[in-house]
């Protein structure tokens, strides 16, 4: 986080005092903000099939009704004056100009995005109040709203019964903060929230997510299956004064060691860590565009097209040990010797990428190759 981007207070002070502690407040985060997606796109998106989209209803019977998209234009003009709101995800993916809002974030792991969710609120429109499991940025769009925090939540807080959503039964404010575009909130993760639009408008929810130690664990057995062959057979040795049916705790003991020796084999955690992270969040999606190109071609369009960026649905994550660097891209692997850092990081690191900086490695083979890769597997694109 830079002093230009979140105005007033630093990535370190942050980190300390806020990340999964407490809520933070910045109002005009974004000076003059214009929301870069409008209502109308909003809906659109809300139509189309690939799109993840909900319509939350309040004074419906039961209150509190959940519509699922995708929606056919019509609904919008049967839907009250007041009292609901259109909640969109991933926008980031559909939409680039709120993909590039991400560079604000740049001091968290973009890995550990979620993903931006839009949501349109009528006059009066609110989700109820609830928690998340995920921490997340509120940017307000348009229009303004009212965020009351309370309590930090658990799985056993108990919730409405008769309600389509998780909706709390009780909601304890503890802090109050009406929210005008460029304004910001921070909630960590489980504290409960209830938001009400006072003028109609946009918000954005920027959310982040750790895996769960669950998903990583089961990825990780992938990649140590990989490197086991039949070969290798648990232990066999110190059979003596075994029952035919018992098993001893020193087998145990040993197994477990065979064990903690693999977990000690860094490769692995990272590969593991870094495939699954790097994964698109909609892998069934094709991607956008089927080009081919040699690396011949690849250099003379870097050498005069403008801007190469990274198409809105590609993960990037790359890591170094031993010196040498392994780069992840959708799930891709791609291995580097010593002294490959600086180009990845640039490469992998901005949505638009320097290319006065990239033109420097443009005589690397090894680069082009690379680029050349990203750029027909639909990662990357020429603009
Ligand atoms: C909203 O944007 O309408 C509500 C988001 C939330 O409370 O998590
Ligand atoms: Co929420």
């Amino acid at each position: 986080m830079t002093e230009r981007d979140f105005r007033f207070i630093s990535s370190d002070r942050f980190f300390e005092e806020y990340w999964g502690k407490k809520a933070l407040y910045l109002p005009n985060a974004f000076p003059g903000f214009s929301s870069p997606i409008s209502a109308e796109e909003l809906a659109g998106l809300a139509c189309e099939d690939s799109v993840e989209s909900r319509i939350v209803l309040e004074k419906g019977t039961p209150a509190w009704q959940v519509k699922h998209g995708s929606f056919s234009e019509k609904i919008f003009s049967q839907l009250p004056e007041s009292h609901w709101s259109l909640m969109v995800q991933a926008v980031n993916l559909w939409h680039p100009e709120v993909n590039e809002l991400l560079e604000h974030f740049n001091f968290l792991p973009r890995h550990y995005l979620d993903d931006i969710m839009v949501s349109y609120a009528a006059i009066q429109g609110s989700v109820g109040p609830h928690f998340d499991y995920y921490d997340v940025f509120i940017l307000q769009g348009s229009g303004s709203r009212l965020w009351q925090l309370g309590e930090f939540c658990t799985k056993d807080s108990p919730l409405l019964e008769d309600a389509d959503m998780a909706i709390l039964k009780q909601f304890k404010r503890r802090e109050e903060y009406r929210l005008y575009p460029g304004d910001m909130l921070y909630i960590p993760m489980q504290q409960s929230h209830w938001c009400t639009a006072i003028e109609a408008g946009l918000s954005y929810s920027i959310g982040y997510r750790a895996p769960s130690l669950n998903e990583f664990i089961n990825r990780w057995i992938e990649h140590c299956s990989q490197v086991l062959d039949e070969s290798i057979r648990l232990p066999m040795d110190d059979l003596k004064n075994a029952s035919p049916t018992y098993v001893p705790e020193s087998f145990i003991d040993q197994l477990q060691r065979r064990l903690k020796k693999l977990a000690e084999n860094r490769s692995l955690i990272a590969s593991a860590f870094a495939e699954m992270t790097s994964e698109k969040k909609y892998p069934d999606e094709e991607s956008t565009e089927g080009v081919c190109y040699s690396v011949k071609e690849l250099k003379s369009l870097l050498a005069h097209s403008t801007c190469l960026r990274q198409r809105e649905e590609a993960r990037f994550v790359w890591y170094c040990i031993h010196n040498k660097v392994t780069a992840y891209c959708n799930g891709q692997q791609f291995d580097f010797d010593q002294g490959y850092e600086r180009l990845v990081s640039l490469v992998f690191d901005h949505r638009r990428i320097d290319k006065r900086e990239l033109i420097a490695h443009s005589d690397d083979p090894v680069a082009l190759d690379f680029l050349t890769k990203l750029v027909n597997c639909g990662a990357l694109y020429f603009e």
